[in-house]
C-alpha cells in the first residue's frame, strides 16, 4: 500500500503516521498561566534535538477534532516557561488520566493525584514523583499551521535536569536499565523499556566500517546470515585475517563431519557464524567464517 498523505483525512494522516513514527517519548508538561493556574498534560510528539545548547521540542497539536488549541500551548504564550516530566510505568496511567479535556484551570496535578514540587528556575511546578524532569525555559512556539491537526512546536531550552539517586551508578552515571522508560505508539500503544527488552549496537565510532560491499560474496549471498548479521561484519573497521592460534571445538567437529560435503558446510558455518554474531561475538563469528573462506 501505498498512501499519498495529500487525500487522507487529518484523523487518517495521524492514525498511520503515529503507528510508524514510533515509539515516542513522553513529555508531562507542566505549565502555568500568568493567573498562576497549573496544567498538567502529556505529549509524545517531543524529542530532543540538541544537546549544545540543550534544546526539547514538544507540540501541543490544534485539536484534530474542532481545530481548537490546548491549555499547555496558551500557558506557554503567557509564562514562556515549562517542566518536562519524564514518563516513567509507575505514573503511565496517571498520565493518561491527566490528558483528559479537563475546562481550562483545572490543575491536573490534583485531578491526576501527583504532588508539586517547587522547581528551582522555573514558575511551574514538578512532579515530586517523576525520577526524571527538566525545567526549560521557552525560546519560541513556532506555529506548523491553522487546521485542526497542525502541530504547534514548543522549543524549549534545558535549563536544569533533575535525576532521582537511584538511577545512578556509583560513577553518577545513568544506567538506562533503571529509568523503566515508557513510549506511546499508534491508537492505544505504549511500550515498557525493561531490562530484557534493551540491546546494544556497538557505536562505527571514528573508525570507518567496512561495509557490506567489500564482504566476501559467499557471506554476502548467504542464505543464512540476516542484514543484523551482515551489518556486525561488516562494521569492523578491517577485514580481518585468519588467526592461526584461533581455536574452536564446535568449528571442528563441522569440519570433519561435513568434509565431503562443502555446500552443507557452508551452511552449518554460516549457522554457527550467525550463533555468535547473535551473542555477541564478532571475532570469533570472523574467525569461523574465515575457516571456510581459506579451506
Ligand atoms: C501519552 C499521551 C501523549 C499525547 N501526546 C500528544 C501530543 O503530542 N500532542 C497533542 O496535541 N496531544 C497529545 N496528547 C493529548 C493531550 O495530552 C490532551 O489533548 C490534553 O488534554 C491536552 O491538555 P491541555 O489542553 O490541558 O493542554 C497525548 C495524550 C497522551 C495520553
Amino acid at each position: 500500500m501505498i498512501l499519498n498523505l495529500s487525500e487522507l483525512k487529518p484523523a487518517e494522516k495521524q492514525y498511520y503516521l503515529q503507528h510508524v513514527i514510533a515509539p515516542r517519548p513522553i513529555c508531562f508538561a507542566s505549565t502555568m498561566d500568568t493567573a498562576g493556574n497549573v496544567n498538567l498534560s502529556p505529549f509524545s510528539f517531543f524529542n530532543l534535538f540538541s544537546s549544545n545548547p540543550p534544546i526539547v521540542i514538544f507540540s501541543p497539536a490544534r485539536r484534530v477534532r474542532d481545530n481548537t488549541t490546548k491549555h499547555s500551548l496558551e500557558n506557554v504564550m503567557e509564562v514562556p516557561e515549562v517542566v518536562i516530566n519524564i514518563v516513567t510505568y509507575d505514573m503511565v496511567q496517571q498520565a493518561s488520566l491527566a490528558s483528559c479535556e479537563y475546562p481550562k484551570g483545572v490543575d491536573e496535578f490534583v485531578k491526576a493525584g501527583f504532588t508539586k514540587e517547587v522547581a528551582t528556575v522555573v514558575k511551574p511546578p514538578m512532579i515530586k514523583e517523576a525520577k526524571a524532569k527538566l525545567e526549560c525555559k521557552v525560546l519560541e512556539v513556532k506555529s506548523l499551521g491553522e487546521e485542526g491537526g497542525a502541530g504547534q512546536l514548543v522549543i524549549c531550552e534545558v535549563i536544569c535536569l533533575h535525576l532521582n539517586d537511584d538511577l545512578l551508578n556509583a560513577d553518577k552515571k545513568l544506567d538506562q536499565r533503571k529509568l523503566d522508560l515508557v513510549a506511546r505508539l499508534g491508537g492505544d500503544w505504549y511500550c515498557r523499556v525493561t531490562p530484557d527488552n534493551l540491546f546494544m549496537v556497538a557505536k562505527p565510532n571514528t573508525q570507518l566500517g567496512i561495509g557490506l560491499d567489500t564482504l566476501p560474496e559467499s557471506i554476502r549471498h548467504s542464505k543464512i546470515l540476516t542484514g543484523n548479521h551482515l551489518g556486525q561484519l561488516a562494521n569492523v573497521h578491517e577485514m580481518p585475517i585468519v588467526n592461526p592460534y584461533f581455536e574452536d571445538e564446535h568449528l571442528k567437529n563441522i569440519v570433519q563431519y561435513f568434509s565431503l560435503n562443502p555446500a552443507d558446510m557452508e551452511k552449518e558455518v554460516h549457522s554457527y557464524a550467525a550463533k555468535l554474531l547473535d551473542q555477541g561475538k564478532v571475532a570469533e563469528a570472523w574467525q569461523v567464517l574465515l575457516y571456510t573462506e581459506n579451506n
